[in-house]
């Protein structure tokens, strides 16, 4: 399973990629908005900046809504590096330009993604990744990893290689959850990847080895 970071921070993009584990990115307009980013101009400078981060593949997401609009914004964004995918959101038009975007061999990653019925359409349209927002699902009382496993069983029934992107994920049960239902990725915030880490039996464990550790060792200066 793969593992992107869901942020636009380039500082946290840094710590996931010291980390060793990170495959890519994703963003979105909210997210750009939380680092103060806006204009056309410095978006793209962002991502560029993202990209020079990053070998893996990074989404970047459209804003326009019309077919002619996304067609447009998704070349230029796919123009700024290689590992650019070009994200749209589960819409008619979305759907119309991944249909564009998969002839001429351009990656797409089909964002908003609620349910099984969303997941079919997108994969027909050749979309190279699919985003099921499964902490939003959470939100409303639902279950999002069940859905996870759903559309996961629907793409194996049907050969579909569209990747299963976990999206949306809060926590680092979500992680471990999703790598359970089948995802192919998942895209977290920095606190849910770090939060894979803790056990407080690992710190009780850690902390009696080092001070079993000193204890010998100034026995042994004595
Ligand atoms: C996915 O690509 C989105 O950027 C993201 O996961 C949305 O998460 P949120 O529901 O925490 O805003």
């Amino acid at each position: 399973m793969k593992f992107f970071i869901d942020t636009a921070s380039l500082d946290q993009i840094k710590e996931a990629k010291d980390l060793g584990i990170l495959d890519g990115v994703t963003t979105n307009p909210s997210l750009m908005a939380k680092e103060g980013i806006s204009g056309d101009k410095n978006v793209m400078e962002h991502y560029r900046a993202i990209c020079e981060i990053v070998d893996g593949d990074v989404s970047a997401e459209v804003i326009s809504t019309d077919f002619k609009g996304m067609v447009e914004e998704g070349e230029r964004l796919s123009d700024l590096a290689p590992n650019i995918v070009v994200k749209i959101p589960m819409i008619k038009d979305g759907i119309k330009a991944m249909s564009y975007f998969t002839d001429r061999g351009i990656r797409t990653n089909c964002t908003l993604v609620f349910s099984a019925g969303q997941a079919i359409i997108a994969a027909k349209a050749g979309a190279t990744y699919l985003s099921p927002f499964i902490g939003r699902i959470d939100d409303i009382s639902w279950d999002g990893v069940e859905l996870i496993k759903d559309i996961a069983e629907i793409y194996a029934i049907q050969g579909f290689d569209t990747q299963i992107l976990a999206a949306s994920i809060r926590n680092a049960k979500h992680i471990v959850d999703s790598a359970r239902a089948g995802a192919d990725v998942v895209t977290c915030p920095l606190s849910a990847i770090l939060g894979l880490l803790k056990h407080p039996l690992t710190d009780i464990g850690l902390e009696q080895f080092l001070a079993d550790h000193k204890k010998v060792n100034e026995l042994l200066l004595k």
